[in-house]
């Protein structure tokens, strides 16, 4: 599929890259591109042989500067609402993809691009990185789910603090509330993130996927029934060829060869 302000691209076998690609409006989301995301990500979905997601911005000076102010600037509040409701449903087809996303920060990161980069499994960041919610020096709430993402992350308290204020936090912060995994210079980023791809790209895809869904799964049940799920896809692990394969290979001392069967 062809799209006008996004880039997606498969990188190497399994590992794909979609890059928002307005780099003359610090790629600020607009209509049209929240619609191009969850298109593209809806497209990575439909490969079988899809293992890992990597989301970044292009340029050097920006993952995603926010939402489109030029766009939002006139909108009613019913335009408003709608613009809203168009972002949560393209960030809920990432966020809801079964292999693990991760943002890919470099640079501004605030607004509805740091709620971009939550719908993100993790986030690896550039040193430059410079992330926040300053929506309310615009005299708006958050609007693509970061008043909701952000305490999930970082705890209620913190959150409440960088959404009030408007406070951009530099990358070495960000580690430190573990809102970004890892930080690392600006121009190895991309290739550290890779190489995290390829890594994940060589387990099991199946416990992969499974195990994602754990995670997910399991963070809207009581511990009880999170455990079970967690029980049956273990059982339903030992029904995969990918079983048989990595344990072989443990004790034959050799690598794994998954198939994803
Ligand atoms: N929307 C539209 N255009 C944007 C933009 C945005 N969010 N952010 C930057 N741009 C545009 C600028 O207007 C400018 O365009 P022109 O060259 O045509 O004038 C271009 O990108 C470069 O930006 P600056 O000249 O401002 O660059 P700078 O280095 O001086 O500043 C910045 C960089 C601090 C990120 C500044 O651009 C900025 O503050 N941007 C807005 C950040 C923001 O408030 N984001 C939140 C938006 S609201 C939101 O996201 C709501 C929501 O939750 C859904």
């Amino acid at each position: 599929m062809a799209y006008d302000n996004v880039v997606l691209e498969e990188v190497e076998a399994g590992i794909w890259r979609l890059t928002v690609n307005r780099p003359k409006s610090l790629n600020a989301l607009n209509s049209a591109t929240l619609d191009e995301i969850g298109a593209a990500a809806a497209e990575v979905g439909r490969d079988p042989g899809a293992r890992v997601l990597l989301l970044t911005g292009s340029g050097e000076k920006a993952f995603v500067a926010g939402a489109d102010i030029s766009e939002m600037q006139a909108f009613t509040a019913d335009e408003g609402h709608r613009f809203s409701m168009r972002a949560m449903a393209a960030f809920r087809t990432l966020e809801t993809l079964p292999i693990p996303v991760i943002a890919v920060v470099r640079g501004y990161c605030l607004g509805g691009g740091l709620e971009l980069a939550m719908a993100c499994d993790w986030l690896l960041a550039g040193a430059s990185a410079a992330l926040g919610q300053p929506e309310v020096t615009l005299g708006v709430t958050p609007g693509f789910g970061g008043s909701q993402r952000l305490p999930r992350r970082i705890g209620t308290a913190m959150a409440m603090e960088l959404i009030l204020t408007g406070r951009r936090i530099d990358a070495t912060e960000a580690l430190r509330l573990g809102l970004v995994n890892h930080v690392h210079p600006d121009d190895r980023v991309m290739d550290e993130a890779i190489a995290m791809a390829r890594d994940i790209a060589a387990r099991g895809p199946i416990a992969v996927r499974l195990a994602k869904s754990l995670v997910v799964r399991g963070q809207d049940l009581d511990l009880d029934n999170a455990c079970a799920l967690e029980s049956q896809a273990f059982g339903l692990s030992f029904s995969t060829e990918d079983q048989k394969e990595g344990m072989a290979a443990f004790l034959a001392r050799r690598p794994a060869a998954f198939k994803g069967r």
